[in-house]
Formats: C-alpha cells, sequence, structure tokens
C-alpha cells in the first residue's frame, strides 16, 4: 500500500516525543466511565501514546490507532520503557480495522478534525460500528470560535488547510483543520446519544484555543 506522508509523520520524524502530560478530559472521562479494571478501550488518533499508557496504567485493554509510523514507534518504545502492553495498529480513522460492537470505551483527542467533513462521517460510522451497546466514547473538535477558524485555503465549507501547530508553535506542514460549531457537532453525531458537549478554551503557548468535548453514548 502507498501510504501518504502526513504532517504528523513529519512532525514526529522531527521532534521526537511530542505529548507527555496527560489530558485532563481523559482523567475524568476515565474516573467517571471506566469504573471497572480491563475495559477495551480503543485511542484513535494515539499519536505518541500518552493515554494509551496512562490507560494501561490504570489497568484496561488498549488498543492504539494512528495513521503516523513514527508516532507509533515513539509510542511503543515509551511502553517497553514503562512494561506495559498497548496493542497499537497502523491504519486510519476512516478504515478501522476491528470487529463490530468490540469496544466498551473510545476516546479521539485532538485527532478527527484533520479531515474533511465526508471522511469526518466515515470515521463516526466507523465508531458507532466497533463500539458496543452502552458504550461511551470522548472526542475533542475544534470550534469554530477558534481564533484559527477561516485562516488558510478553504477547501470546503468550515475546513481549511493550514500549518499545524504543536503546543501552539506552527511548523512547516499543512494538514486539514475541520471547525465546528455546536449545531454540526450535534448533527454529526446523532446516531449517538450526547452525554455531555461542552466548549472548553486551553492555552497553547500564548494562544487561547477553542475546542468541544464531547462524550457520547451507544444506542442500538
Ligand atoms: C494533535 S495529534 C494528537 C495525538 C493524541 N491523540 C494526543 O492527544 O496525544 C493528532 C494525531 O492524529 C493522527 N491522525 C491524523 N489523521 C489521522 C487519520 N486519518 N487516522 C489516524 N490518525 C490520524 C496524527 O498522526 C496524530 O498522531
Amino acid at each position: 500500500m502507498v501510504r501518504k506522508i502526513t504532517a504528523w509523520e513529519k512532525i514526529y520524524g522531527e521532534r521526537g516525543k511530542v505529548f507527555e502530560e496527560v489530558d485532563e478530559r481523559v482523567k475524568k472521562f476515565t474516573n467517571s466511565f471506566m469504573t471497572w479494571k480491563c475495559c477495551r478501550v480503543l485511542d484513535i488518533g494515539c499519536g505518541n501514546g500518552r493515554h494509551c499508557i496512562y490507560l494501561a496504567k490504570e489497568g484496561h485493554h488498549v488498543i492504539g490507532l494512528d495513521v503516523s509510523a513514527h508516532g507509533l514507534k515513539i509510542a511503543k518504545k515509551w511502553m517497553l520503557e514503562e512494561k506495559l502492553i498497548v496493542h497499537l495498529v497502523l491504519g486510519d480513522m476512516a478504515f478501522q480495522p476491528f470487529k463490530n460492537l468490540s469496544f466498551d470505551f473510545l476516546i479521539c483527542m485532538y485527532t478527527i478534525y484533520h479531515a474533511p467533513i465526508k471522511k469526518i462521517m466515515k470515521t463516526i460510522n466507523e465508531n458507532y460500528r466497533i463500539l458496543k451497546e452502552n458504550g461511551v466514547g470522548l472526542f475533542t473538535l475544534l470550534s469554530t470560535n477558534d481564533q484559527h477558524y477561516g485562516k488558510g485555503k478553504e477547501i470546503e465549507k468550515n475546513t481549511f488547510l493550514q500549518p499545524e501547530r504543536v503546543l501552539g508553535t506552527e511548523t512547516q506542514h499543512f494538514q486539514y483543520h475541520h471547525y465546528f460549531n455546536e449545531e454540526e457537532t450535534r448533527q454529526v453525531f446523532s446516531k449517538f446519544e450526547i452525554i455531555r458537549l461542552k466548549e472548553f478554551k486551553i492555552m497553547e503557548k500564548n494562544t487561547l484555543r477553542f475546542y468541544w468535548e464531547i462524550i457520547i453514548k451507544q444506542k442500538k
């Protein structure tokens, strides 16, 4: 298979491990919903593995999926250092190589918006297929209130080709960014029950970024 070299593949290749701290939303999600041991959880766009490591340490059965071979290599090295077992899968979020109804939980942090809307919808349909009944998922999405909304080349409504940023610093590598308002967020996840939808802000270097946090439940 010919694999496209993505912005993130280049970023991990140049910088190595870029994310170390566990996102506070993942900690809260784990404490609130993953209340038994050995939950089967998929981390979509796991990158260099910070959340896979955290979830494995919490006693869960973790699978990480990412399109970047470099990201997964860094994740694998980190896991071996920590003596943890996590299954890492090289693949695209829109084609998830997993059986129907095979996960109790999903997390997809700062990833799903790196695509045009058709691919985002394909990914959400895949998530619907692989999540068990009553399974719960956590996603973060870019908000149209973010200051980078509208910048770069608009390739379709609300999707822009923009330089990727790493912890607030602009790189030379370009990536699609789809920005969501509340209405579109509800619409794209309408197959699921929406348990929580909240806009949040984080400081990345000196820039305030706006995202959505959405927690959904499978309702087959
Ligand atoms: C901003 S990083 C976030 C990484 C990780 N979720 C975290 O919070 O540390 C975005 C990640 O999404 C991955 N990614 C982008 N497009 C993808 C796709 N189509 N399928 C799978 N992973 C993808 C990138 O390789 C990168 O690791």
